[in-house]
């Protein structure tokens, strides 16, 4: 099993970040995925006038990796240039993630500052999650 390089992830992330079109919030949020091939996903957080239209970084992470044709994730990376603490993924986002990762998927999140930063996992933001429980056999 490869090693997880997560400073790498996380400066994926911020350079995702760049891209990102956060007029509304002026948030620039970048996600960086690792798939299980070794490649790297990287998306930033699209926002719309219309406010709850906004996409996050990790969302379009996960949709851009599924679109490419990737199922198997092994961690997550999310960086945002404009808070000086971490920012973690919102409740939707989990629910996203929480589809297509393991619990133990390692994810990470941090604010301006890499080295403040937050090293969890997709199960532990998002506990009891019922489709896990299926891909784990337990209801077959
Ligand atoms: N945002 C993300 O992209 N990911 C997060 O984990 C937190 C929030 C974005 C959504 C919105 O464009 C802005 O940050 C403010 O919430």
């Amino acid at each position: 099993m490869t090693e997880i390089n997560i400073e790498k992830l996380m400066l994926e992330a911020k350079s995702a970040s760049e891209l990102s079109y956060s007029p509304y919030s002026h948030f620039t949020v970048g996600a960086a995925l690792l798939c299980s091939d070794g490649e790297i996903v990287t998306a930033a957080n699209v926002e719309n006038r219309s406010y709850g239209l906004t996409i996050c970084a990790e969302r379009s992470a996960i949709v851009k990796a599924i679109s490419m044709g990737k199922r198997d994730f092994k961690a997550l990376a999310i960086y945002c240039g404009r808070a000086d603490y971490p920012v973690s993924p919102c409740g939707a986002c989990r629910q996203v993630i929480s589809e297509f990762a393991e619990n133990a998927m390692p994810l990470y999140f941090s604010g301006s500052d890499i080295s403040n930063r937050v090293e969890t996992t997709i199960g532990e933001l998002f506990p009891f999650d019922a489709l896990d429980e299926m891909k784990d056999g337990k209801y077959e």
